[in-house]
């Protein structure tokens, strides 16, 4: 098989990695890429929201399947338009993707079906947003509509940090139109935990759980980012897998069929395990990032096959083979990360790798030869191990050879699986 792979970051080095060990891929491409992955692919200049582009690439080159990293050009629409052109593509389409691309559209979706999730209410009217939180009391969770790049949610436990949540979004617009229009929800506690699936439209099949860290500080302190690092098993919270496949995964992908809008790709379920059971936080529409990195090198299967059979609708062909162990990925982030990074910083890493260990490119790229930093995510250091400690040992101590000026992380990646 000939594979293209659209994305740029740590979770399209991860897929690439994976695919470059597929028995079943003699050729992988990846638009953009990033250096890291051109030691595994080749690099193509085409960006991922460059479609039609895209699509000419895949004809031209006889590609034979096309892997969405990202949510952007899936809530776009590059899966309806390589579908109308006859290209097979991984992924879900324009509808299926308003999964993730509208928190409004997920929230009724999980009502039709009786899923469990956070109540809520949406707005588009600042002064009846704000009327609203003051009624409901705190804490509270205040929303953007719209896609976010993980960034768009506030957990405000004062009156003060949810209205100055509230303008930023709705009066300042900081997010564009995707926060002019809000849900405001119910605070759940408890401990997360992410479920990625492989979902055909009917067969659905359940990836290993992994937890991703939110905040920049350790101790879930500061402010959201995209996922500072992820560990996988999650032992202490696994066996209420069961009870999420069958409450929540399962009613979703069989609702959505039966409505006749199957949806077809990776289902990434957010969780908050509550005292009184799991309840969604989030719908993604594609692999998490971190959550890839971790989860990934744990899959025996070749990645390429279960992919392909997913898009041609046999999945319930596959079964899935997961390695014993366990599997960590810690962020190194740029000075900045969350808010602007610093960019262009030059960067120096292990000469050799150490087996069962992955050092996957998020936020770089060359400046005359130089590799340096260009993104707030600019590593994730990865390894795997026996357990929990050892590979968390392992990945951090890695990451002590990957150096870059105001290089930070969070030191308390898997913390919550050892205590
Ligand atoms: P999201 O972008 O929807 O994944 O939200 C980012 C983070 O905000 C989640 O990982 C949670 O830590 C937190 N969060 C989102 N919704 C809620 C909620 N209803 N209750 C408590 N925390 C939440
Ligand atoms: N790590 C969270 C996400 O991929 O959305």
């Amino acid at each position: 098989m000939k594979i293209l792979v659209v994305g740029g970051g740590g979770r399209e080095h991860a897929i690439v990695w994976k695919l470059k060990a597929s028995n079943s891929v003699h050729k992988i491409f990846c638009a953009p890429g990033n250096p890291g992955i051109a030691e595994s692919a080749e690099c193509v200049a085409l960006q991922i929201n460059q479609s039609t582009e895209l699509a000419d690439f895949a004809e031209a080159n006889k590609i034979d399947l096309t892997v969405v990293g990202p949510e952007d050009p899936l809530t776009d629409g590059i899966v309806d338009y390589f579908e109308k052109r006859n290209l097979p593509i991984f992924g879900p389409n324009r509808q299926s993707a308003l999964l993730e691309g509208s928190k409004t559209y997920a929230k009724k979706v999980m009502k039709r079906f009786n899923v469990p999730t956070a109540s809520y209410c949406e707005f588009d009217d600042f002064a009846e947003a704000l009327a609203y939180v003051k009624e409901q009391g705190l804490p509270i969770v205040i929303k953007a509509d719209g896609l976010a790049a993980g960034k768009g949610v506030t957990v405000a436990e004062t009156l003060e940090e949810a209205e100055t949540a509230l303008q930023a979004a709705m009066l300042q617009k900081i997010f564009g139109e995707s926060g002019t229009k809000v849900v405001i929800e119910e605070c759940l506690l408890g401990e997360e935990m992410t479920v990625l699936a492989f979902v055909d439209g009917v067969t659905v099949l359940p990836m290993v759980p992994s937890q991703d860290h939110k905040p920049v500080f350790d101790g879930d302190r500061g402010p959201n980012t995209g996922g500072m690092g992820a560990y996988s098993p999650v032992p202490h919270l696994e066996h209420w897998l069961p009870e999420i496949e069958k409450s929540i995964i399962r009613p979703v992908a069989e609702g959505l069929a039966a409505e006749g809008t199957p949806f077809s790709g990776i289902l990434y379920t957010g969780l908050m395990l509550t005292e009184n059971g799991p309840k969604v936080i989030e719908f993604n529409v594609r692999f998490g990032d971190p959550e890839a990195q971790v989860v990934l090198p744990r899959l025996e299967n070749d990645l390429a096959e279960v992919l392909l059979a997913v898009a041609e609708q046999r999945l319930h062909e596959i079964n899935l083979r997961w390695k014993a162990g366990a599997s960590v990925c810690v962020i190194a982030a740029a000075p900045g990360y969350p808010g602007p990074p610093v960019k262009g910083l030059q960067i120096s890493l292990p000469e050799n790798l150490v087996a069962d260990s992955q050092i996957f490119h998020a936020g770089t790229t060359l400046q005359k030869q130089q590799l340096v930093t260009n993104g707030g995510r600019v590593f994730g250091v990865t390894a795997q191990g026996i357990d929990i400690e050892e590979a968390r040992q392992r990945a951090y101590s890695l990451l002590e050879g990957v150096i870059f000026k105001g290089k930070h992380f969070r030191k308390d990646i898997a913390a919550k699986a050892l205590n």
